[in-house]
């Protein structure tokens, strides 16, 4: 990313806050406490992944539904300025690595989560998925291209811990399956599959044992979105076509 900003400008702290998912508002430095109880992520405006971005919030809301966020340890790949791996923190993730291979978007991202207050349970790292310190994840957010997340899939998964989760996004509708059925092979199962307006983004969990790729699995079921899209919603095998 080319973009991001420099966190000096002042038009990027002079924004309206705005609602992000169910639980959080995105907020300039400085702005008062949301009135809703939402949490506020401070996080400056401008930049792909200030959390206007569908797939942004689309992650966020992945996110959300988890059962087991708190006290998780989180892969945040591609990190831009870091906002899913802060939101992640928020909901009481344990501890959060947060990734990317572009060095200003690295320099972006320690300073928002300084400014979120997170520094101690934060690792910002310059580099790939190879250079992500720590044991397996409990959950890896990546919100990268789907060519990309396929390229990636065996060393991703290759960092969730059994029974984990992945949630990937920015994946363009018609590389969806593509996505589905590469993380299917490499024994992961759908969650969830959410057709957003030109992405979408998929739930992907790994076995907690190999004999759980084995067993037989419900049929998906489809039901629509508001846009009339499909919208899986039950535990289908991630290879199953739409
Ligand atoms: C689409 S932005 C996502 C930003 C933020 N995570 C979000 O969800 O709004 C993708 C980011 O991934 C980074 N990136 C792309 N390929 C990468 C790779 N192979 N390893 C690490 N970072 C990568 C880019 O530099 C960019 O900052």
């Amino acid at each position: 990313m080319s973009d991001h900003p420099t966190l000096a400008a002042a038009s990027e702290w002079t924004y309206e806050p705005f609602t992000l998912g169910g639980r959080f508002r995105v907020a300039p430095r400085g702005a008062l406490g949301a009135s809703d109880g939402r949490l506020d992520l401070v996080v400056a405006r401008g930049a792909f992944g200030s959390g206007e971005h569908e797939t942004t919030a689309s992650c966020v809301e992945v996110l959300e539904g988890l059962a087991d966020v708190r006290g998780a340890r989180v892969l945040d790949l591609g990190a831009g300025t870091g906002i899913l791996g802060i939101a992640a923190l928020a909901l009481g993730a344990a501890h959060a690595v947060l990734v990317d291979n572009d060095p200003q978007a690295v320099l972006v991202a320690r300073r928002h989560v300084a400014l979120n207050g997170m520094s101690d349970r934060a690792t910002v790292v310059l580099g790939e998925i190879g250079d992500a310190p720590g044991p397996p994840f409990d959950i890896v957010l990546a919100n990268l291209h789907g060519d990309v997340l396929v390229a990636l899939g065996p060393a991703l998964v290759a960092r969730v811990r059994p029974g984990g989760v992945l949630v990937l996004s920015g994946i363009l509708w018609e590389h969806n399956w593509d996505v589905r059925d590469a993380y299917g092979r490499l024994g992961c199962t759908l969650g969830e599959n959410r057709f957003l307006s030109e992405y979408s983004s998929l739930l992907m969990r790994l076995p907690v044992s190999h004999a759980e790729t084995c067993g037989p699995t419900d049929p998906p079921s489809l039901r629509l979105d508001t846009d009339g899209a499909p919208l899986i919603t039950t535990e289908a095998r991630a290879g199953d076509p739409a």
